[in-house]
């Protein structure tokens, strides 16, 4: 079920807003900006890449999604996403997926004509997981050795 965002989601909106400009989006126009934020309350931003080998392209929230690891975090609290000319834009089913694997966050995002915030898991409820429910597969947590 999603509902209104608060101040604070709304302002993470508008952050994801002002990215999108960055974002290298030449072959579909579709220009995108994500925010993420883990436990630290920080902000990791992502843009849509995309490549002339289309498949090659990489979405704006998995962008954000690695710059977050990058820093050192691992769990999400929010994802907020935003399109080109408040164009109405949910992540993606390969996005979810990779959201997921770091938690159940509030995504604040453009639907429906307003931006709303819902639960990943409203939008994808049963991610792949490996058999024994073990987050990061039969590797562990991905914390292992060389950081794995
Ligand atoms: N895209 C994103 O970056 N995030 C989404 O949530 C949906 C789609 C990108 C992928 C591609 O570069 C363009 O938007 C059109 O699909």
């Amino acid at each position: 079920m999603n509902r209104a965002p608060e101040l604070a989601e709304r302002l993470l909106f508008k952050e994801a807003a002002t990215l999108v400009e960055r974002a290298y989006a030449p072959y579909s126009g579709f220009a995108v900006g994500a925010v993420v934020v883990g436990p630290s309350g920080r902000s990791h931003h992502g843009v849509n890449v995309e490549n002339a080998s289309y498949p090659a392209g990489l979405c704006a929230e998995r962008a954000a999604l690695a710059a977050m690891v990058a820093f050192g975090e691992r769990s999400l609290r929010y994802v907020a996403v935003a399109a080109v000319d408040g164009r109405d834009c949910l992540p993606c089913g390969l996005c979810l997926q990779a959201l997921a694997e770091f938690g159940d966050p509030a995504i604040v995002a453009h639907m429906c004509g307003e931006v709303r915030v819902v639960p990943l898991s409203d939008l994808l409820t049963t991610p792949f997981a490996f058999g024994d429910g073990a987050r990061g597969g039969p590797a562990g947590d991905g914390a292992g050795e060389a950081g794995r």
